[in-house]
């Protein structure tokens, strides 16, 4: 259990999103921990929810290591001050019902959550400075992460970062986020002990 379930969402592999992506993975690893990766723009993935159930071989992959692992770490842009929507379609379809959450018997309208991991780590791009993203925009994607994800599903912990903006970026500046990115994730997997081998 003690793997990092990395969850990307960006259709290019040649943006900054793509480097954070490998720098959370170097990271994780010079930490000594393990991680799985979820690309599912990469991988295919179809990510619209019909109301049959799937039988989707890469949704069931997904919906068990959702199951198996210690935490968490999300990376994408802030589209709209959402998540791009084949994330969304991720979500929809990944993190089901008794799966992340559940509505125990008698329990009331509360979900109870499932997930396995007990802290998550976002890490988000955009074109907007951080404190205006939260002042003016409503911190939208804080919210949707710790409030509407990852708190009713029982992970606990959730910190985000924003990296923005991208667009007047120097190659400079970028490669100073990516050294914060780094730090960051290094500290995420010492401070939830996610090193080592499943236990
Ligand atoms: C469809 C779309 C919607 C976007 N919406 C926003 C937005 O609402 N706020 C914002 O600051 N940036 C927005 N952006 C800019 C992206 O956040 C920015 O291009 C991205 O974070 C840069 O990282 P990348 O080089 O890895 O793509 C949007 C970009 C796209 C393509």
């Amino acid at each position: 259990m003690n793997h990092i379930l990395i969850i990307v969402g960006h259709p290019s592999p040649d943006s900054f999103n793509a480097a954070l992506t490998q720098t959370a993975k170097a990271a994780i690893s010079d930490a000594g921990g393990q991680y799985l990766v979820h690309d599912p723009y990469q991988d295919g993935f179809d990510p619209v929810l019909s109301f049959r159930k799937s039988s989707d071989p890469l949704t069931k992959r997904y919906t068990r290591d959702l199951k198996e692992v210690g935490g968490y770490i999300v990376i994408h842009p802030d589209w709209w001050g959402q998540p791009p929507a084949m994330l969304k379609g991720y979500l929809d379809l990944v993190f089901q019902d008794n799966v992340a959450y559940h509505y125990p018997e008698g329990g009331g309208r509360s979900p109870e959550g499932l997930l396995s991991g007990t802290a998550a780590l976002v890490l988000n791009t955009s074109n907007t400075a951080p404190e205006e993203e939260r002042d003016r925009f409503g911190g939208t994607l804080e919210h949707i992460w710790r409030d509407c994800v990852f708190g009713p599903c029982g992970v606990g912990s959730v910190q985000r970062r924003v990296f923005g903006p991208v667009a007047d970026s120097t190659e400079e500046g970028r490669t100073q986020w990516l050294g914060e990115a780094r730090e960051l994730v290094a500290d995420y997997v010492a401070r939830n002990h996610l090193v080592g081998t499943v236990s």
